[in-house]
């Protein structure tokens, strides 16, 4: 049985066939699905599948991408509602810095700062956080650094091994997408073959990132499947075992 922990199905381009794709996972394989949130309403809606679902499961947060317009004072207490509305809440996320999209100084503290009190908030709550860090390794690890009670994941990993091994030794897993499938993809399967299989997941997500051979195609947990194969291909190992400890590691992450 597969694990997507990483979906985003409140995407509009779900919108046609979503409630159809998701009943239909567990018959194609695809056991469980973990959907984050980006900001609230998105994070609603993620509970709002988790409540309708039993394969799904939710993560509440706000993405270091949609951070305009946030009031933490206002905002932070709705999200910690949310994530105590419904026991299928699993984790916060996802949460991050991202200096991929944003250059400006004032806008990347403010960044560290949703960030970090998203942490705590965690903390508070007893559950795993799901990371989003692009182009900015050393600034999440100063921050994940800070609070060494939570763990979580860096999900669509970006980083090198080196980097990697300071993020494990920190407790934390690394998940990886459609890019390991991709024939550039030499720094992340250096990873992929330098870390512990209890340490992996995998993700599709979704409707971004599409594996080989379905690039550029809307993606969905159908291909989840396509990151089992080439982890196992990479590591030299059957199939079968990357889907069971893969599987195994995102049920004790998120409690399930
Ligand atoms: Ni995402």
């Amino acid at each position: 049985m597969l694990f997507d922990t990483h979906a985003h199905y409140d995407d509009d381009q779900f919108d046609t066939d979503r409630e159809t794709l998701l009943a239909s996972l567990p018959e194609h394989g695809v056991g469980l699905v973990l959907n984050p949130g980006c900001d609230l309403e998105s994070s609603r809606k993620a509970v709002a599948y988790a409540e309708t679902y039993p394969h799904v499961y939710a993560a509440v947060g706000i993405h270091p991408e949609n951070i305009e317009g946030i009031e933490l004072e206002r905002d932070l207490p709705a999200l910690e509602a949310l994530a105590k509305s419904s026991h299928k809440v699993r984790a916060i996320g996802e949460i991050g810095l991202d200096y991929y999209w944003v250059k400006e100084p004032e806008q990347r503290r403010f960044q560290a700062e949703v960030f970090r009190a998203q942490m705590r908030l965690a903390g508070r709550l007893q559950l795993p956080v799901i990371i989003h860090d692009r182009e900015a390794h050393l600034d999440s690890l100063t921050v994940v650094e800070q609070y060494p009670a939570v763990r979580g994941v860096f999900h669509c990993y970006s980083g090198s091994v080196e980097f990697a091994k300071r993020l494990l030794d920190l407790g934390y897993l690394l998940s990886f997408t459609g890019v390991i499938t991709y024939k550039n993809a030499k720094k992340a399967v250096d990873v992929v073959r330098a870390v512990p299989l209890d340490r992996l997941m995998i993700e599709t997500d979704s409707p971004y990132m599409a594996p080989v051979p379905y690039r550029g195609k809307r993606n969905s947990s159908l291909y989840v499947y396509r990151m089992a194969e080439a982890i196992a291909e990479i590591k030299e190992i059957p199939l079968e075992e990357v889907i069971t400890q893969t599987t195994e590691n995102g049920k004790r992450l998120f409690g399930i």
